[in-house]
């Protein structure tokens, strides 16, 4: 909807009586958070059988009893599972506790006080840079502000970072270490990566030699539909050009099972797995191979994963195609509304030009919580003001339909406030 045409009279009519349907929407006083990528109660009550068979099984694998302390590379058949599910070798698979981004946060600062297999320890650099493709995922953006990694914004394309400046940056400057990345159905925007993508990644030249891809897979087994969308594997590629050690990737069982009792796995070559146990060592005796074996119990392998993702699928696929519907039902072929369709992962993008704020904003008022516009770009700085991340799993279909509903409103009225501001306003 072009809202010039309407001409400033109509245009000031037109937002007075949708300010009414909002009132009326906000006087439902729902309270509805769609702030993060939560599992909803649903999914979570589906990984509770893992400890009962943790308790059959009497704690105890081939190795016997796992409850004491050691085994810092986590237990071997829940190395095995990660293997499986993400196709690598064992030796490439280091289990550890609940959060892959705590491992991701551990690497980054190992990195700067001890530098990268024997490289010069970051912090001892008078600069360190990240590449940042955007929009992307706020917590990356974080951990670098925290620890003083200057980032750089790239564009997020539809089949992954715009390449050409990847390689422009990390051929030129020793001092770009890194780039986040989050190839299967990132991160907000739910895209994955080409395979001429990845072939670029695993194969430019890059300046610094402690470069490291953080592929953060958060996503690997998140389909929504039985039509999956197939990443190539970077290690297949990364091995055979030589460049293996390039990249670290993440994983967890977050979404999978329980974020609060889950496992994380980090894979990489055998000498980043030495490199990082040598590192490991002083910090912690071993992780929790109890719940490791909960699920492996629970887990087993790839196929009954993906058997235990279509679980999850069938549960959060009615909210993203309710958001869906709300969307098409009201911008549908508006040139000014555009939104992401995922095949799988946890979220939808929303964009609208100059408005992201104020829209979240408006959606506050009336009780539905987005993740703060902005969040989704470096330093908070989305130069458009355009992007939102919606996270449609936590809320039932029918708080949904209220939120989408106090969305769609509130997208009309920022967008008519701000044509009257740009185009009326003398
Ligand atoms: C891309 C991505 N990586 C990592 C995480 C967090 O993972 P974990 O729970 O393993 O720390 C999330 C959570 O939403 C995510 O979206």
């Amino acid at each position: 909807m072009d809202y010039k045409v309407l001409g400033k009279q109509q245009l000031e009519e037109t937002l007075a009586s949708e300010r009414k349907v909002f009132k009326k929407l906000q006087k439902t006083g729902r309270s509805i958070d769609m702030t993060r990528g939560r599992p909803c109660k649903e999914q979570l009550d589906l990984a509770i059988p893992m400890f009962q068979l943790l308790v059959d099984a009497n704690f105890q694998t081939a190795a016997g009893d796992i409850r004491n302390y050691g085994m810092p590379d986590g237990l071997k058949e829940a190395r095995e599972m990660f293997a499986s599910i993400y196709d690598v070798r064992i030796e490439e698979v280091l289990v550890a506790d609940n959060s892959s981004l705590s491992i991701m946060y551990d690497l980054l600062q190992f990195a700067k006080q001890f530098g990268v297999m024997g490289s010069t320890p970051w912090n001892k650099l008078p600069k360190v840079k990240f590449i940042c493709p955007a929009p992307g995922y706020d917590r990356h953006f974080s951990i670098c502000e925290v620890l003083g990694i200057e980032m750089i914004t790239i564009p997020m394309l539809d089949d992954g970072p715009d390449m050409d400046m990847v390689e422009a940056l990390v051929k030129g400057d020793e001092s770009v270490k890194g780039i986040w990345c989050i190839p299967k159905y990132s991160n907000p925007t739910g895209i994955t990566y080409s395979d001429k993508v990845v072939e670029r990644l695993a194969t430019m030249q890059t300046a610094a030699s402690d470069f490291r891809i953080f592929w953060d897979n958060a996503y690997a087994m998140h389909t929504l539909y039985e039509n999956d969308v197939k990443l190539k594997n970077i290690f297949d590629v990364a091995r055979k050009a030589g460049t293996l050690d390039r990249v670290y990737q993440f994983a967890s069982t977050s979404k999978i099972t329980l974020a609060s009792a889950g496992i994380a796995a980090f894979m990489a070559s055998e000498t980043n797995i030495a490199d990082i146990k040598s590192k490991y060592f002083f910090k912690t005796i071993g992780p929790n191979k109890t719940v490791q074996l909960a699920h492996v119990l629970y887990m087993k392998n790839r196929e009954n994963t993906a058997k235990i993702m279509k679980q999850h699928a069938d549960i959060i696929r009615p909210k993203f195609e309710a958001v869906e519907a709300k969307l098409a039902e009201a911008f549908t072929d508006d040139e000014y509304v555009k939104w992401s369709k995922p095949n799988g992962g946890y979220f939808i993008s929303l964009n609208i030009k100059s408005c992201a704020k104020r829209i979240v904003e408006l959606a506050n008022e009336a009780g539905v919580k987005f993740t703060g516009a902005g969040a989704t770009f470096p330093y908070k700085l989305d130069d458009h003001n355009q992007n939102i991340r919606i996270a449609p799993t936590v809320p039932t279909v029918d708080e949904l339909n209220v939120a989408m509903d106090i969305l769609v409103s509130a997208i009309k009225i920022a967008r008519m406030e701000l044509v009257l501001e740009k185009c009326f306003s003398n």
